[in-house]
């Protein structure tokens, strides 16, 4: 029984599972400046099993009958950090962190609230969380092994958001003109673009960037080849370990 203890204790000193060594990385930016299409050419490049892009969008917070109207009005702010539920974010990242198989929310543009149906992710080895405030929390700095901010000229930002909101999310062209101006751009100013002062890396041009996608897709597979070789190190001690009882 001592020994069973022993090495129970043994396993606790050094052995960390793999999935607690989830790489997560982060990238933030205006609406309409590419991080879904960044987060993609990463992920293309990458090719590697077991890599999931995370959308910070999954967890806008649902509106009241109120507040919901307002927002078909064009009329509600959807940019600034209340509108998003970080804490349920958190949440879900550490029960990934713990490999707990994790439900996350499915998001209506068009209705601008959470479906009844859930999204079940399990043990991803790579995450990218992208976003508009994806290096907004602190909470979710901490658990970041890598922080982008991607960069766009505002014209092109706004352009792809009108073409978007118009073909995806049920939009005109009137009202996406009017909540860019009412709230998209002024919240940017004030809590997107301040994110900067964070980032370990600022992406000009997004996914046409090949050398920055290059350099971030050699740095996760660096990350990723320290993890694995700390992991089989663990492994190894702890087998060793074993041995000596
Ligand atoms: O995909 P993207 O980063 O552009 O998504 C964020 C944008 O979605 C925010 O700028 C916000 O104005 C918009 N949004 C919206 N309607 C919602 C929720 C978010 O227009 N119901």
């Amino acid at each position: 029984a001592q020994r069973t203890a022993n090495a129970a204790e043994t396993q606790k000193a050094y052995y960390s599972p793999p999935w607690a060594d989830m790489n997560i990385i982060g990238i933030a930016g205006s609406s309409g400046s590419g991080k879904t299409s960044l987060a993609v050419e990463i992920v293309q490049s990458l090719n590697l099993p077991w890599v999931i892009i995370l959308s910070i969008d999954s967890f806008y917070k649902s509106l009241s009958p109120e507040e919901n109207a307002l927002a078909h009005k064009n009329e509600w702010d959807l940019d600034s950090p209340e509108s998003i539920d970080f804490d349920l974010l958190v949440e879900k990242l550490i029960e990934l962190k713990q490999g707990k198989r994790t439900d996350i929310p499915v998001y209506s543009f068009e209705q601008h609230q959470r479906l009844d149906k859930t999204l079940s992710i399990y043990s991803p080895h790579v995450i990218i969380l992208e976003g508009i405030l994806a290096l907004n929390d602190p909470r979710v700095l901490n658990l970041l092994d890598m922080k982008i901010f991607v960069e766009a000229d505002p014209d092109v930002c706004l352009s792809r958001r009108i073409v978007r909101d118009v073909r995806e999310r049920g939009r005109t062209i009137e009202g996406t003109i009017k909540q860019w101006f009412s709230y998209v751009k002024p919240v940017f100013q004030r809590y997107v673009e301040p994110q900067r002062e964070v980032a370990d890396l600022i992406v000009p041009r997004g996914m046409q960037n090949k050398m920055a996608i290059q350099m971030i897709v050699n740095q996760i597979r660096q990350t990723l080849k320290e993890k694995s070789t700390k992991h089989n190190e663990e492994l190894e001690k702890l087998g060793q370990q074993i041995e000596d009882y």
